[in-house]
């Protein structure tokens, strides 16, 4: 489609009018001016006009699973200057946003997507999407005693927590499948039952997973990929 019709669309401004901005090169197709009316967009590229990105269709948005290194924070921007989620991915013209939150030591898979609805869809506890962690956790084997509280619920000082699936695939490494996303909440409930988390990794999230995505590695995700997540989120 040409890029004055989709400004159009995308309710920018009239055709005319559109055609008039391009003219006048304050549309960036991708990172770039772009000053003909008439160049071919199919709506997956970033477009801003006079910097401020034009809303993509819902079936354009994008969706990013990265796997995060330790010491990157997951906040958009960082007060102190931290390296954050979104500085790793390269998505010119578009805003990010990271679905939830990691602690900065914590590793693994975490999303960002320019899709508000679905990061807000996919963090809410109402929609209970499950989350995999993998904590390494102190004080050797885990007692059967142990694993069944923290199946159950354990209480922490802001409450109990729900029931989650909790294995031991060998003596000190947990795996944790979760709906909730309280503050360190892995930590903490490993901790209440006498056994610190040394490292915690984040798996999968929903119907996606780690897999073998190297850390610091980023990679965009397929269209059925992100309608399996719009589903477990039950966004339409
Ligand atoms: N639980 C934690 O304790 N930390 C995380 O980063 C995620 C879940």
């Amino acid at each position: 489609m040409r890029l004055a019709k989709h400004l159009a669309h995308a309710g920018v401004a009239s055709r005319r009018a559109a055609e008039a901005l391009v003219f006048a090169g304050r549309v960036v197709v991708d990172g770039e001016v772009v000053t003909d009316p008439a160049r071919d967009v199919t709506g997956d590229e970033a477009i801003a006009v006079d910097g401020r990105s034009v809303r993509r269709a819902p079936e354009r948005r994008v969706v990013y699973a990265l796997h995060k290194p330790p010491g990157v924070v997951s906040t958009a921007k960082d007060t102190h200057g931290r390296r954050t989620v979104v500085d790793l991915v390269r998505s010119p013209g578009t805003r990010l946003y990271p679905v939830g939150r990691l602690d900065a030591d914590t590793t693994g898979l975490i999303l960002l997507t320019d899709d508000g609805d679905l990061a807000h869809a996919l963090t809410h506890p109402r929609f209970e999407v499950p989350k995999t962690y993998r904590a390494h956790v102190r004080g050797g084997r885990v007692s059967e005693r142990a694993l069944q509280a923290l199946r159950d619920g354990v209480r922490l000082e802001d409450g109990m927590t729900a029931p989650a699936k909790v294995r031991q695939p060998h003596a000190g490494l947990l795996e944790l499948t979760m709906h909730e996303g309280r503050k360190r909440q892995v930590k903490r409930m490993c901790e209440a039952v006498g056994h610190p988390v040394e490292r915690l990794e984040r798996i999968a999230f929903g119907p996606l997973v780690l897999g073998d995505l190297a850390e610091g590695g980023v990679r965009r995700l397929t269209q059925p990929e992100v309608e399996r997540l719009r589903k477990a989120a039950r966004v339409p």
